[in-house]
């Protein structure tokens, strides 16, 4: 859960660590750390972290601030097409030319990376990870999800050359990485935050509804059937076979994407300020991620998986979390926004301890919405800390005028 809330330099600031603190507090069994570019130029936003030579010893720091008996993920990513690394605005970088994604892009046309620059980028992830490593990481996790670069290169079928075209091409970004990974640091964890499937992008139809961009058969949702609305997870079991050959054992499920289909990747009753109504009750799109967590954990049992996307369960995240675990539909359940807002939720349920109303998650999407108007992002309703900074009443100002912009 990152909070746009970095350092300039992207060494974490004094909000980080508040953040990291409470991850401690939890008392998870493991705390999957943040998205954290290999690069500057790969920052999805001017604040994200930055590991590399100059900042790997506060990282060190970082990891230090959480119980050593915590098992420790470091999320490596490159944002791709969401890159905004300046405050000057979107600089994107993509692995192939997208019809639909390419003009929603403030900047204009996408700039696709070359297959000579991508072999760079691979060495550079290599690189962070072992940095990772000498910072105390256990494992990293390198991001395949929510329509970064790492997760775009899976859906690049009319990219030409060795990045893109059949499953094996599609597949070398990311094989590439964790190959080197292996070779550099063998004593280091890879894990794989992975979107198991993805929609067409959304937009905003009648009534303020999310509805497809399209309704042209759409080839470009990875673990997707082609109609840009349905799954199909057949593509998606052979990069999990191909994760488990090369010695992954922890995966993450995700799905979808927070910019283009944020319905099916954080299931949410209020959708943040700038986007589309939701096209489905939200349970169906908990529902739906489950769904495909179980078809993966039963067909891969050797892979320790995850699961996410339950804040809007509320109250029953612990009840339905116990039923998946018991019943083998996942080995874990992760936190995202519930733990923003009660971070001491596993704490308080693992003690048999009754939980505090009054912090659970409502899926207000002030998290999400906080950042798209440039503040950092933070539980604002429910979070004191954050209910009382000033950036409060920026954040009610943007809403008011993205409410009256949806009239
Ligand atoms: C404020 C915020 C920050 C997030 N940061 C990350 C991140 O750094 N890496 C990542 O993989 N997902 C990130 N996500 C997505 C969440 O990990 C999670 O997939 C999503 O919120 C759905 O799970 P939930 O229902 O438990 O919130 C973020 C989501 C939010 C709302
Ligand atoms: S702002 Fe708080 S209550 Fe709203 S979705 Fe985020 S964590 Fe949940």
């Amino acid at each position: 859960m990152e909070g746009w809330d970095g350092e300039d330099d992207g060494r974490p600031s004094d909000l980080v660590r508040r953040r990291w603190d409470r991850f401690a507090a939890s008392e998870a069994g493991v705390v999957w750390g943040e998205a954290t570019a290999v690069r500057p130029d790969g920052r999805a936003n001017p604040r994200q972290l930055v590991l590399d030579d100059n900042t790997v010893d506060d990282f060190t720091a970082l990891r230090a601030r959480l119980d050593p008996s915590q098992v420790t993920v470091l999320q490596l990513t490159h944002s791709g097409r969401y890159a905004r690394p300046t405050a000057a605005g979107p600089a994107p970088k993509t692995a192939y030319e997208h019809p639909l994604l390419d003009a929603r892009v403030e900047s204009g046309a996408a700039d696709v990376l070359t297959d000579d620059e991508i072999d760079e980028l691979v060495e550079q992830f290599i690189d962070r990870a072992v940095l990772a490593r000498q910072a105390g990481f256990d494992f990293v996790d390198i991001k395949a999800c929510h329509g970064y670069l790492g997760h775009e290169f899976l859906s690049a079928v009319h990219r030409p050359g060795p990045y893109g075209g059949d499953l094996a091409g599609r597949t070398r970004f990311l094989r590439s990485i964790i190959e080197g990974i292996r070779r550099q640091a063998p004593d280091l964890g890879v894990a794989v935050r992975l979107s198991l499937f993805d929609f067409a992008p959304h937009t905003v139809g009648e009534g303020g509804v999310g509805i497809p961009e399209t309704s042209d058969p759409y080839r470009l949702a990875f673990g997707g059937d082609g109609s840009g609305v349905g799954v199909d997870l057949r593509e998606t079991h052979q990069v999990l076979d191909m994760l488990e050959d090369l010695g992954v054992g922890l995966v993450c499920a995700s799905a979808g994407s927070p910019y283009y289909v944020p319905h099916i990747q954080r299931p949410a009753y209020f959708p943040p300020s700038d986007g589309y109504q939701p096209p489905e009750d939200p349970l169906v799109g908990v529902a739906r991620l489950i769904a495909a967590t179980a078809e993966i954990a039963s067909r891969h049992p050797n892979l320790t998986v995850v699961g996410a996307g339950m804040s809007y369960l509320q109250e029953w995240l612990p009840n339905v979390g116990q039923a998946l675990v018991d019943r083998g539909i996942a080995d874990a359940v992760g936190l995202g926004r519930m733990i923003l807002s009660y971070p001491q939720m596993p704490a308080d349920v693992m003690a048999g301890r009754e939980l505090d109303r009054r912090l659970i998650c409502r899926t207000f999407s002030d998290c999400t919405t906080a950042p798209r108007s440039g503040l950092i992002s933070g539980c604002y309703p429910l979070d004191d800390f954050y209910n009382q900074r000033e950036e409060r009443l920026q954040l009610a100002a943007f809403k008011k005028e993205a409410k009256s912009r949806m009239r």
